[in-house]
């Protein structure tokens, strides 16, 4: 006789779980989540086996109704999570057979946890990838519309770090639109390799039932079934790929963030966040931190985490399924939310973005930004480029010795370095006609600017 209590295993058992173990092995604490989706596989899995005739249409409608009434239960917060049971698997068969009895015991022929467990990660990944790609298109509709607003303002650009060449500031801001473009593309390419179903593959073997998978398969919305059963319940790739390019996506945050944050500091003073997005110091009253984009950058670090975690968690483990793979969880659940806050409070905040032009454009007049198109001007004027770089570069030593920009330095102090300089000079170093000089497609010309904009939204979807 079993002295062991769980209704799933017990039956080999001479001796009770230890109580501790009983709560270190538990998931329930976090896999409930997964309950929507294991209802939807169990659905499924209980519709194929009456088609195919291991259910009668009396224990598969029970089952149906029980377990809808079993998410309604989880809907109004009456159900009752028990921790003995382990798992959100066995807490919805174990309150199936309350309900339907027989029934209930019957909905687990043919199937095993392992490959119930493995379907319903995808379940819930695709949704959630869903989510998040509508979620970056919104935060793509806000980039775009900050784009076109400041598509003429001039900013520095800045490589090392170093005031390089004006910019457009929408233009910077089209480059986080591309990005992110990517990184939809990205989403999409892994949604289709995570759209198999392991279901069928049972516990690494495949079952002895005359199962339909491709009927399941079919009610579950999955493009294909995974063909190798051994592979179906232990495969976990599709979770680390969404993991990269959950990595990828906050990279790119992370990057924008760092800007922002050094553009809202006075030293920068390029841009003014609203007080609903920053907090204050306890201590010094002058202040308004950014926290928004300095969490979104901290909250990268958990996010790269949680790739390790499983890159880590599957490295060692033989085929097929070990319960290793329990942990991959809450490193994909914490990505998930973590990136889907991220990307909303971004797409909430990029449109309240405003940026201080005048700041913007004073601080490009310092650092010679206009120098090489000094350059371009001298080699129009038949220079070779590497002795236009050379006579440039005494210009801005002259410069910064008088303390002058180029656009400020007379035109005899002008052609002291070279006489093919003349007074249409003064067009080339201005803030201005450098912008529009770079006027080809992918350049920083307003007008190029507006085209990439207008181009751009004819690709995205606008989301709801
Ligand atoms: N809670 C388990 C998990 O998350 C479900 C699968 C359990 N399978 C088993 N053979 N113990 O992986």
């Amino acid at each position: 006789m079993t002295t062991n209590t769980n209704q799933s295993w017990g039956g080999r058992f001479n001796q009770p779980t230890d109580e501790f173990v009983k709560i270190f092995g538990a998931s329930v604490f976090f896999d409930k989540i997964l309950a929507p989706y294991d209802v939807q596989g169990s659905i499924a899995h209980a519709t194929m086996l009456q088609e195919v005739g291991i259910l009668t249409i009396d224990e598969k409608d029970q089952i149906i109704k029980g377990l809808n009434q079993i998410l309604a239960e989880i809907d109004a917060g009456k159900f009752e999570w028990s921790v003995a049971l382990e798992d959100v698997h066995m807490n919805i068969e174990s309150r199936l057979t309350e309900i339907c009895g027989d029934a209930g015991k019957k909905l687990h022929t043919g199937r095993s946890r392992n490959d119930q467990v493995a379907t319903d990660i995808r379940l819930y990944l695709r949704d959630q990838v869903d989510a998040i790609t509508l979620e970056i298109k919104r935060l793509q509709v806000a980039l775009l519309d900050l784009a076109e607003k400041e598509a003429s303002t001039i900013m520095p650009g800045f490589t090392h770090l170093q005031a390089a060449q004006p910019l457009s500031f929408g233009h910077h801001m089209m480059a986080y639109f591309e990005m992110l473009s990517r990184d939809a593309e990205r989403l999409v390419d892994c949604r289709k390799r995570m759209n198999s179903m392991p279901l069928g593959s049972a516990a690494l073997a495949g079952t002895t039932y005359p199962i339909n998978r491709e009927r399941t398969a079919e009610l579950l919305g999955f493009d294909r079934i995974c063909s190798n059963s051994l592979d179906g319940v232990s495969d976990r790739d599709f979770a680390i790929e969404f993991l990269s390019v959950a990595s990828l996506i906050m990279m790119h945050l992370s990057r924008f963030s760092e800007e922002l944050i050094l553009w809202s500091s006075a030293q920068f003073d390029f841009i003014e966040l609203p007080d609903s997005f920053c907090t204050g110091s306890s201590i010094m009253p002058q202040k308004k931190n950014p926290d928004v984009p300095e969490l979104v950058r901290g909250k990268t670090g958990r996010v790269y985490g949680n790739l390790t975690s499983l890159l880590t968690i599957m490295k060692g483990q033989p085929l097929a399924y070990n319960k290793d793979n329990q942990e991959d969880k809450e490193p994909l659940f914490d990505t998930v939310d973590t990136l889907k806050a991220c990307l909303r409070v971004f797409a909430d905040m990029v449109p309240t973005i405003e940026a201080k032009r005048d700041n913007m454009y004073n601080s490009c007049k310092k650092g010679y930004t206009t120098a090489t198109d000094l350059a371009d001007y001298l080699v129009k004027k038949g220079l070779p480029f590497r002795d236009a770089h050379e006579v440039v570069g005494q210009s801005v030593s002259y410069g910064i010795e008088h303390q002058k920009d180029l656009g400020e330095l007379s035109l005899e102090e002008l052609q002291a370095f070279d006489d093919r300089i003349e007074n249409d000079v003064f067009d080339v170093l201005s803030l201005e006609g450098s912008l529009d000089a770079r006027d080809h497609l992918g350049a920083t010309s307003p007008n190029q600017v507006k085209a990439a904009i207008k181009e751009a939204r004819k690709h995205i979807a606008q989301p709801k």
